[in-house]
């Protein structure tokens, strides 16, 4: 019962694009104590995008050991923590010294488009066209397949490490588990699947590794080591910390932080769907337990899961490369506010765009036009321009591109939306979320607790070690306080606005430079 749930705690992992983060939960979906630290973005050339890989493990170490901290000092004991769930930023690249554990390269990070020329070879390789219903995914520069290839041609380091058969490949969730498993000695050395239906490849039915997947990639698995594919909630797969003052507690759930949001919101029916305002904004629609393979540019992807007898539950998702990111842009690169949180106040100081459209097309765009050499442009500048047009286009891009992927949705699933479920930072704006509603004119939904993410490990983590059984024992998490935003302009003034924003992306294609 709920006083008892209350004394079971699990800890959350959450490795995002931008910080690791660790929160301890109740088994009522509370957070009680918490650590976030953000860390460095490189961006050695245009369109590159990399993260340091013992940076990424040694913030999570970091934010582990200060947030069970705060909870020791609370007053708890940290054997009160049952488990922890891993959540992290998906498709990033990493190799690693299979006999070292020594990093070989940055962390490629999904952003990054220095695949763009590679993926237009590959595209025009014979079995390209066959990829896609393998793997759910179209090629692009956005899975880790096309990233870890351009590793393989161009870093003298890893083509070597491959030859001599001691190249490690993980996403970053490998990597951490198998860091916070104390690397080499213990070799936990596992992905689960929502994060390997992020890689390319993996075959989305079988949920293994595909051979003709990997043979189109020149992927020997002789030479490479690939982690093994697990169930996103296992109580023994995932092995144990290895230090620190958690010490011995169980890892038992990994999910990519896409799917642990639409777990988080409880997205467990078909039809059910959320979208995560993060450093991109990725929406996820519950399609059940066969996948839907896109014929209008979304993504099939792994929903989760959960292991056990359960089969696994799919999703089509519309991947936006561009949201919070946006918003940080203008921040560093022009000093418009000084912090993120200030755009919805700049965008309120205007009443509307003011005739400004901004296509945020930093790694192209994504889902659901996947046009690789977009470059971010900003239509509709005049002499009665100001920063709180270019705040509100900024908020905007993000609204307008959610609406082409529902449309895609649409199509693809043959059902409309009726509501959405929201979280992630920038749906903390009011104004934007309330914008998002009038663009897809339906009601937005936003819980009081906006950590979805990390509530969705939790939850991976939970079921694991029986803290709950069944679904239906999630029901009162996270439902109080939730705000619903209706539409509140005409379908007409919605659908010009949309028009708007469509011959804008039409303009910005095959800019070259
Ligand atoms: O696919 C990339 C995604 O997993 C990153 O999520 O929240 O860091 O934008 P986020």
């Amino acid at each position: 019962d709920e006083q008892e749930l209350k004394k079971v705690f699990i800890g959350a992992i959450d490795a995002g694009t931008t910080s690791s983060r660790f929160i301890i939960f109740d088994g009522t979906g509370n957070p009680v104590a918490q650590h976030q630290i953000e860390f460095k973005q490189k961006y050695p050339q245009s369109g590159w995008h990399e993260h340091d890989l013992k940076e990424l493990i040694d913030t999570v170490r970091e934010c582990v050991e200060k947030g069970t901290q705060a909870f020791i000092d609370d007053g708890h004991d940290a054997s009160e923590i049952k488990c922890i769930g891993i959540t992290n930023q998906r498709e990033t690249t990493l190799v690693w010294d299979t006999e070292t554990d020594e990093p070989l390269y940055p962390a490629i990070a999904w952003p990054d488009t220095r695949t763009k020329k590679l993926v237009r070879d590959l595209k025009a390789q014979k079995g390209a066209g066959d990829l896609q219903d393998l793997c759910g995914l179209p090629l692009s520069t956005y899975p880790s397949s096309v990233k870890l290839k351009w590793l393989l041609s161009n870093v003298d380091a890893v083509r070597k490490a491959y030859d001599e058969a001691r190249l490690s490949f993980g996403t970053v969730d490998t990597w951490l588990i198998y860091q916070l498993n104390g690397g080499k000695q213990n070799n936990v050395f596992v992905t689960d699947a929502t994060n390997a239906s992020r890689t390319m490849f993996m075959n989305l039915h079988t949920l293994k590794y595909d051979e003709k997947l990997l043979r189109f990639f020149e992927l020997d698995q002789k030479k490479i080591h690939l982690p093994e594919i697990v169930p996103s909630s296992s109580p023994d797969a995932f092995g144990t910390i290895a230090s620190g003052l958690l010490k011995g507690t169980r890892i038992t759930g990994c999910l990519g932080d896409q799917s642990a949001a639409l777990v988080g919101q409880k997205g467990f029916t078909p039809g059910s769907a959320k979208n995560t305002y993060g450093t991109g904004c990725f929406l996820l629609y519950n399609v059940g337990e066969k996948p839907v393979i896109s014929k209008h540019g979304l993504l099939a992807t792994v929903a989760y899961h959960f292991g056990r007898d359960q089969k696994p539950t799919y999703a089509l998702e519309g991947s936006i490369a561009v949201a919070g990111s946006g918003v940080k842009f203008l921040v560093n690169n022009f000093e418009f506010i000084e912090s993120s949180h200030m755009i919805s106040d700049l965008a309120a100081t205007v009443d509307d765009n003011g005739g400004c459209v901004f296509v945020t097309a930093f790694s192209g765009l994504f889902a659901p036009y996947w046009i690789d050499d977009a470059k971010g442009t900003i239509f509709g500048i005049t002499q009665h321009t100001e920063k709180g047009h270019i705040a509100r286009a900024t908020l905007e891009a993000t609204c307008f591109q959610t609406k082409a992927i529902l449309d895609a949705m649409e199509k693809d699933s043959s059902r409309a939306l009726t509501e959405l479920a929201v979280d992630g930072g920038m749906s903390n704006s009011d104004l934007c979320m309330q914008t998002q509603s009038n663009i897809i004119g339906i009601p937005v939904d936003r819980p009081a607790m906006r950590e979805t993410t990390s509530l969705g490990a939790a939850i991976a983590a939970g079921f694991a070690i029986d803290i709950w059984k069944e679904f239906s024992e999630l029901k009162e998490i996270n439902q109080a306080g939730r705000k619903v935003f209706e539409p509140s302009i005409t379908k007409e003034e919605s659908a010009k606005m949309f028009k708007k924003w469509g011959r804008a992306v039409e303009m910005c294609r095959g800019w070259v430079a």
